[in-house]
């Protein structure tokens, strides 16, 4: 029997899905660890920690997936906590980051901004953050190891706003930092929760009347107690209005201080996100906007985990639930290609243990088995054909010279490189002037890696990679366009579909060239 829109929305009302932002080291693995602890989802602290440990290197991660098939274990981790399903979707760091990075926030309906408090915003934070912001998402960000010396609040905050021009509210305040770091003021619940060291199982908390209570200047000193009263006396006068409208459209950052390796601030934060996050949202498609209680599963895949086992050629592709109700073995539209398929052997991940799912509900995301059958960006529906928004490209930042090693595999060769442009694993150009060379374009290095690794294991092609000293790639559009203005540390190329495309060493090059063609347009990513 088909679900009602009130069953599915009672289950709706339960899904927060979101992705974590931060740059390595911040404390992502700390932070999910202890929210994986809180939903009771994994019961000995480190397994998370495990895991990261032995993905130190590249290489070592392709020894791992090699051994273990398709690891999809850590791309997404559900856990419940008091009437919740919470949805954490993995965005890898290091050498783990790629194109896929970005397309998992578009499976995200908020994200979790987490910072390290003495280093404050950081390279790959912005990126990830601009993609969110493209959305118009929700953001929480938890400054995190306050157990250490940090910057001050203040400029973290003026940080926050100048480098990602997000203004913020400080939930909760911190009283002190590093050796002298006593808790936090709650801002909204008017209380103390106190910092002792160590694993806070249990937070110590005391309810007072303000932040001017006696008992504030008891805990905290009076040197603390001042500085605090200044600091908050500030915000109240100086600082924006809490304003959930302004949180759901992504201009107002909700900010907690804690610190993650001692569970310190980590339930509360937990506990005022899931109040404040948005549940599963809608998604634009060819018929509209497609509202989360709409009967009909629907959903589309953001991102395909091909397996690095040669023996095993099957991926695993994601897919993100919009509506509807999916029940294992279910037959479904597969709307590309205009087929039914039924999806027998889904998956759900938690932490370690990859769960075979009998039903999932709008915010989830399954793992559905793929012989090669789906590419990102397909929609598959119960009702009526849909599309799903387009999946947005992003603009590549390294590239290099591809060749092959043994010409006779030219076919192979091309046939793999069509192949893995198509699944988005690289994008692909070629040079406009001198020998016709293949150039390829990517966000992150582990992007080169999976490319020569699967040409090797799927195509029998051993290719060799020239890294080229270009970081931007601008899509330029013009009437006519005079390839001699792109000499000096510039290469003009063409993309798949032959627009031109123009890649720049530095952005100093980027802008003389821009100042020179005033007439031309110069796009992030393909027009
Ligand atoms: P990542 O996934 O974002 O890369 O960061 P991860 O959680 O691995 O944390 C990076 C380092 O920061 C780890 O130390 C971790 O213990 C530490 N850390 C995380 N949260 C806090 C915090 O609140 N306070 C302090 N002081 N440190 C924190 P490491 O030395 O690199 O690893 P380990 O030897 O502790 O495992």
């Amino acid at each position: 029997m088909n679900p009602t829109s009130t069953d599915i929305l009672t289950e709706v009302r339960k899904r927060r899905t979101f992705a974590i932002i931060s740059h390595p080291d911040a404390g992502k693995t700390t932070l999910t660890e202890k929210l994986l602890l809180f939903g009771g989802a994994i019961r000995l602290a480190g397994t998370v920690k495990g895991r990261k440990a032995s993905r130190h290197a590249t290489s070592d991660w392709m020894e791992i997936e090699k051994q273990r098939g398709i690891s999809v274990t850590s791309s997404v981790m559900q856990f419940d906590y008091e009437g919740h399903k919470v949805n954490i979707l993995d965005t890898p760091g290091h050498q783990d980051f790629s194109e896929d990075t970005y397309r998992t926030l578009t499976a995200a309906d908020s994200a979790v901004m987490l910072i390290d408090s003495a280093k404050g915003v950081e390279a790959q934070t912005k990126k990830l953050f601009q993609v969110c912001r493209k959305r118009g998402i929700p953001i929480f960000t938890f400054m995190n190891k306050m157990d250490r010396e940090g910057r001050d609040p203040f400029d973290l905050m003026e940080e926050i706003e100048q480098l990602l021009g997000i203004r913020s509210y400080p939930m909760n305040w911190p009283i002190g930092s590093g050796k002298q770091f006593c808790g936090v003021y709650d801002r909204v619940k008017k209380r103390l929760e106190l910092f002792k060291g160590g694993d806070h199982d249990e937070i110590e908390v005391r309810e007072v009347s303000g932040y001017d209570d006696p008992l504030v200047r008891e805990i905290a000193g009076d040197y603390l107690y001042e500085q605090l009263q200044e600091q908050l006396q500030l915000l109240d006068i100086a600082g924006d209005e809490f304003d959930l409208e302004r949180v759901a459209s992504g201009e107002l950052t909700p900010v907690f201080f804690g610190s993650a390796i001692n569970n310190f601030g980590v339930q509360t934060f937990l506990e005022n996100f899931l109040q404040l996050a948005p549940e599963p949202t809608p998604r634009n498609s060819t018929q509209g906007v497609i509202e989360p209680t709409y009967e009909k599963f629907t959903g589309y895949i953001f991102k395909i985990q091909a397996n690095m086992n040669p023996a095993h050629r099957d991926r695993i592709a994601f897919l993100r639930i919009c509506s509807g109700k999916f029940e294992r073995g279910m037959s479904v539209k597969h709307v590309r290609v205009g087929k039914d398929i039924k999806l027998s052997q889904p998956q759900q991940f938690l932490a370690q243990e990859r769960d075979i799912v009998e039903e999932a509900f709008p915010g989830d995301i399954i793992g559905l088995f793929d012989p090669g059958i789906f590419r990102i960006g397909d929609s598959l529906t119960q009702g009526p054909a849909l599309e799903f928004e387009e999946l947005p490209t992003f603009s590549p930042e390294m590239f290099s010279k591809v060749t092959i090693k043994n010409a006779l595999k030219q076919k192979q060769f091309l046939k793999g490189i069509d192949q893995l442009t198509e699944e988005g694993t690289i994008q692909v150009f070629r040079t406009t002037v001198g020998f016709d060379e293949m150039i390829l374009g990517v966000v992150g290095q582990l992007q080169f890696e999976v490319m020569e690794h699967r040409m090797r294991a799927e195509y029998g092609v051993e290719i060799l990679l020239q890294r080229l000293p270009y970081q931007f790639a601008r899509w330029v559009v013009d009437d006519k366009i005079d390839p001699s203005k792109f000499r000096i540390n510039s290469l003009l190329v063409k993309d798949k579909k032959d627009n031109y495309v123009a890649l720049f060493e530095n952005e100093y090059a980027m802008r003389s060239a821009i100042e020179k063609m005033p007439q031309a347009k110069f796009l992030e990513t393909a027009p």
